[in-house]
Formats: C-alpha cells, structure tokens, sequence
C-alpha cells in the first residue's frame, strides 16, 4: 500500500526527543505513559526520528519555561549529547515559551496544537479539508506572531517590495498573514457552497447513510475497507484520514446505504482544529447510524471512548443515543481468557456493542444486520404543523427523527420526519389538526 511517507524520502532525518508535561490532576484516568505513547504516535506520524521521550512531571508551573531550570538545563543536555533536532512538548505553549525553550535547547519546540497542524496539514484530502488546516495554521501562527515579536520588532527597511518604508517585519507578516486568512475564508465559503448542495442532491435520493467515527487509530479505516472494500489509505498512523471518505455500503437485505469514513479523534483537540472538525464532522451530524469504532484491545479503549464523545458533545453534536451503535474492534487481539467477558460485555451493553475484528472480518455481518435494522425506518414525510401547537412539535420530537423544520411567516411550522407506520397513525389521531403527506 502507498504510504505518504515516501513523498518526504528525500527530507534527511530530524532525531526528535517527546517530553510529555505531567501537570497534576490533569489527566483523572489516563495514565501519563500512555499520553506519552499517543504523543510519540504523533511525532512518528510526522516522521521524525523518536531518540529519547520522557514524561516530566510538572509540580509547579515556571510561566517563562513552563518547566523548572533545572527540568530545563537537564533537557539542554540531553539535546546536545544525543545531537537531537526537534524537542516535542505535549502541551500547549505560549508563543514566549517556545522561544525560550527553543534558546535554552538550540532545538526546534513544536507544541501539541502545532504538531497535530501539521499532521492533519499532511493527511487533508480533499481541498476543502487541505482550505481548514491552511486556515487553523494561519490563525496560530498568527497569535505566535503578534505575542512574540512584539519586542522583538526589527525594522525592514531597504526592501520596498513587500511594504512601505519603515514598516517593520512584524506589520508586513501580520498583513501578509491577514490577507491569506481573508482569502481562504472566501475559498472555503465556496466550496462549503458546493458541498452543501451537492449533500442536498444526495439527501434526495433515499439511500440511509452510516458514518464511522472513533479514536484515532481505533480501526475506522480498515473497517471501512471491509465493509465496503475499497482501498482507503489504512496504515498504523494516526489521522490518516482528515475528510470523510464516502462509499456505498450493501446490507445484507440487498439495500445501499453510504458508509462515510471521519477524521480520527484525539484527546485535548487544540482549539484551532475545533473548527476544522466541525466542517469534517457535517456527515456525522446528518447520519442516520452512527458508528463508533473503539479499540477493545487497547488499555485506554474507555478513556478514549470518553474522549470521542465529549468531542462530539463540544461540536454541538449531540446525538440521540440509539443511533449510535459501539463498535468494538480489534477482538482478535484480545487474550482467549479477556475475549469472554468482552464478549459479556458487549452483550449487556445499553444498546448492546457489537465486538468484530475489521482484520479477520469476525462480526461484521452481525454489524450488517444490525444497521439493516436500525435504518429499517420509513423513508421521511412532511407535516405542516400550525403556530401554537408546540406539544404536536414535541411528540414528533419524542416518537420520530426530525430530519428538517422551518418556521414559516405565520408561526406554523414545516418538518420533516421520519416515523414508523405506527407512530404517524398516533400522530394523526391525536393531532387532527396538523397536516401530514405532500405539502
Ligand atoms: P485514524 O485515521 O488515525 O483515525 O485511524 P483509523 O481509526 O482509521 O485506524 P486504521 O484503520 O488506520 O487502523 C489503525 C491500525 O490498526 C492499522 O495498523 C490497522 O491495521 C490496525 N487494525 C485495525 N483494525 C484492526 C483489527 O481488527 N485487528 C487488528 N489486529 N488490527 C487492526
């Protein structure tokens, strides 16, 4: 399989050290070494070379260096014996620290938010995808740029091309900079354009749709692969997917559905990537099944499970709960012994969890059936609902999925729904009034 790696071949090798601050109280549930394992994931994934990584317990927070001189000195060493490049800290640095760092060590500090930029910078696929990391990179770099040069200003001169004379670096850099944001943002709001339209045609036609998503590395790739087999970029690498990849998916009664494929969550999502995630993550909202991919084998599976969920609830993306199915991957790599009680687990699971192994293909008819079932709804119809009858609006609410509603000139309400042959009957006895079908 092709992998991104050999497009940077030629680049020579950076030898990069990951320190992983340990701020007490911080991390209730995570273990610091496994953070530190997802943080070497992360530098690995941008091919640099993991000599050295420590996690450096954090008792008291030093504003200039966020560690203590000594945490300090003991890394400039370390750096100049091993001739290390690029010193990764996960966590977040203010523009000041990472410049005293990067003096203190004479290395390259990249941050948390800065590495995982330039991680989902290299995955983008398509131009919308490629148009938010370009965008959420120009936003940090820009708050670097004004908080770290502000003593530091130099003066141009000379150069008349870029600015006028007397204009210092600092101003041409924050203009150049305000320029290309303004400029992306215009792209993107075009391409958002054609999206949304292009996601209206396909909503028209009655295909339910499935998406994946899942920490990082749980499977979701590969899973997709499978079940619909095609050949989506899957390596052990975390982000290898920033856009949502759609395909069509069969289910076992015969029927299409769209299976899309998401980015990979993470823990602490810098704040400059919310953004990006939530354009990422429009599939997900519009989804009629939702799976949720997670890593069984791993020891962190409940941290990261609680993770992904959380990242969802930040985006706003809150969920009817039964149409999120867990999906538990990975049981081949589960000890005969533990495979039992998983299996229990799962089992007693509110709704039940379904265990498959996207390697081995174990369990992924079960997981057909189980999406057969859930997007067994009937296909949506209108109701006209006129102004006043709120509890009409919140019973449709309770018993259907709302897929649409707009408030017209009036006060009445127009909405699309989906509802079970049973429920319309309900609804139309007990609410005469309201007008059901073709609008
Ligand atoms: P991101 O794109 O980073 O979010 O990752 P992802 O969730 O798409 O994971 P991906 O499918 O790329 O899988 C990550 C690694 O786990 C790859 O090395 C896969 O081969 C491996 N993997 C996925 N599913 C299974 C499984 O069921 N069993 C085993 N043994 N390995 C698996």
């Amino acid at each position: 399989m092709s992998s991104s790696k050999s497009v940077d071949r030629e680049a020579p090798v950076q030898g990069a050290l990951v320190i992983h601050p340990d701020r007490e109280g911080r991390d209730a549930g995570r273990q610091p070494e496994a953070r530190l394992e997802e943080a070497i994931g992360l530098a690995l994934a941008l091919d640099l070379e993991v000599r050295e990584a420590l996690v450096a317990p954090l008792r008291k927070l030093t504003p200039a260096t966020l560690f203590g001189r000594g945490k300090v000195d003991e890394i400039a060493s370390l750096v100049e014996i091993e001739g290390l490049d690029v010193v990764v800290v996960d966590d977040a640095l203010t523009p000041v620290q990472q410049r005293n760092l990067e003096k203190a060590w004479k290395a390259k500090v990249i941050d948390r938010t800065g590495l995982i930029l330039e991680i989902f910078a290299r995955r983008a696929r398509t131009r919308e995808g490629r148009l938010q990391v370009e965008l959420a990179r120009l936003t940090y770099e820009r708050s670097r740029l004004v908080r770290t040069w502000t003593h530091l200003e130099r003066q141009r001169g000379g150069f008349g091309v870029m600015g006028g004379p007397g204009e210092t670096q600092i101003e041409t850099d924050r203009r150049l900079i305000a320029e290309k944001i303004g400029k992306l943002k215009r792209e993107l709001t075009e391409v958002r354009r054609t999206r949304t339209l292009q996601r209206s045609a396909r909503r028209r036609v009655p295909f339910p749709s499935v998406a994946l998503v899942g920490y990082t590395n749980a499977g979701k790739s590969t899973l997709f692969n499978r079940l619909t087999r095609a050949e989506v970029l899957a390596q052990d690498m975390l982000f290898a997917t920033l856009d949502p990849t759609l395909r069509s998916l069969k289910l076992p009664d015969g029927r299409a559905a769209i299976l899309s494929d998401t980015v990979g969550f993470i823990s602490d999502l810098p704040h400059e990537l919310v953004e990006a995630f939530r354009a990422t993550l429009e599939e997900v909202r519009e989804a009629d099944v939702v799976l949720h991919v997670r890593d069984i084998a791993s020891e962190e599976s409940l941290a990261q499970a609680k993770d992904v969920r959380e990242v969802l609830a930040r985006l706003g993306l809150d969920m009817d709960e039964r149409r999120i199915i867990e999906v538990w991957n990975k049981l081949d790599l589960l000890p005969e012994d533990d495979r039992d009680a998983v299996l229990g687990d799962a089992r007693r699971a509110h709704p039940p969890a379904i265990p498959v192994s996207a390697v081995t293909g174990e369990g992924t008819d079960a997981l057909l059936s189980v999406i057969a079932g859930l997007v067994d709804e009937a296909p949506p119809i209108a109701i006209r609902i006129p102004a006043g009858e709120g509890a009409a609006i919140a019973w449709l609410y309770q018993h259907g999925r709302v897929l649409e509603r707009e408030t017209e000139d009036d006060g009445g309400v127009r909405m699309s729904v989906s509802l079970t042959a049973q429920a319309q009957g309900q609804f139309e006895q007990q609410f005469p009034q309201a007008l059901v079908g073709d609008l």
